[in-house]
């Protein structure tokens, strides 16, 4: 069983993508079964989707609400929520999975580049801080509204949009040793890149998955496998 050791002086930052919900029964974007077939990317995830027809990007958001409620964190999500207890500020963790599974899992030091699932905001953009928000919508008229009378649109970086936390996650990158990433195909960018600028900044690169991701040589390591049965065992701190 391959581990990765990590020293007093290291810091760990933590890329994950859809593969680490997979377990939990949350589809990825790019399986066959996942979460596009059925649905064009431009018919939902993006603002011009928005623009054409508000309710069925609500009704797509809607469904993903509704199983991302009834999944549960998985042994991977616990694993790096454990991590995280044992390295404390020398840890860091960014996601591009707008779920909850890892801050219900216990994970604190982390944000989330592509959004958030279960927050909503102005879709006018009108300066109103974004809300908590779980509904299930079924028609646009339904949807809550903000103080300045615009609809909610959901907190998600759709394509064409600008990720959110850059500046601190290209700061907690630069600051990294050991970078370490789960379950994301390579495909999306400025994330794909995240590995690069670790090397370059001299950290070991490691990713865990079951297949080898489109960036797989820039890795120092790849540890083929699902990320429940690799990342329980995988960290060993020194
Ligand atoms: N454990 C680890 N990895 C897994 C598992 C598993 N059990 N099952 C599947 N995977 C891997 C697949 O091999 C694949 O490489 O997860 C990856 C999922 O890739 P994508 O579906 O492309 O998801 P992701 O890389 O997170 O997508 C990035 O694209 O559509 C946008 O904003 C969306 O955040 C998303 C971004």
């Amino acid at each position: 069983m391959e581990s990765i050791e990590i020293g007093a002086k290291d810091r760990v930052f933590v890329l994950t993508g859809a593969g680490i919900s997979a377990e939990s029964g949350l589809a990825t974007f790019r399986d066959s079964d996942g979460l596009w077939a059925g649905h064009r990317v431009e018919d939902v995830c993006t603002p011009q989707a928005w623009d054409r027809n508000a309710e069925l990007v609500w009704q797509f958001y809607s469904a993903r609400r509704e199983n991302a409620e009834k999944a549960e964190p998985n042994a991977a999500h616990v694993a790096l929520a454990e991590l995280e207890k044992q390295l404390g500020d020398c840890f860091f963790l960014c996601t591009q999975n707008v779920d909850d599974l890892h801050e219900r899992a216990g994970s604190r030091r982390m944000v989330h580049m592509h959004g958030e699932l279960f927050v909503s905001r102005c879709s006018h953009e009108c300066g109103s801080v974004p809300v908590a928000d779980r509904a299930v919508y079924a028609d646009l008229a339904s949807v809550e509204k903000c103080a300045c009378g615009a609809v909610l649109r959901p907190h998600i970086v759709w394509f064409g949009e600008t990720p959110m936390e850059m500046e601190r996650i290209s700061a907690e990158i630069s600051k990294a040793t050991v970078m370490v990433v789960v379950g994301t195909s390579g495909s999306v960018y400025p994330a794909a890149n995240f590995v690069h600028w670790a090397r370059q900044a001299g950290a070991q690169a490691v990713y865990v998955g079951p297949e080898a991701p489109l960036n797989a040589s820039a890795f120092t390591q790849v540890v083929l496998g699902k990320a429940g049965m690799v990342l329980p065992g995988l960290f060993k701190t020194l």
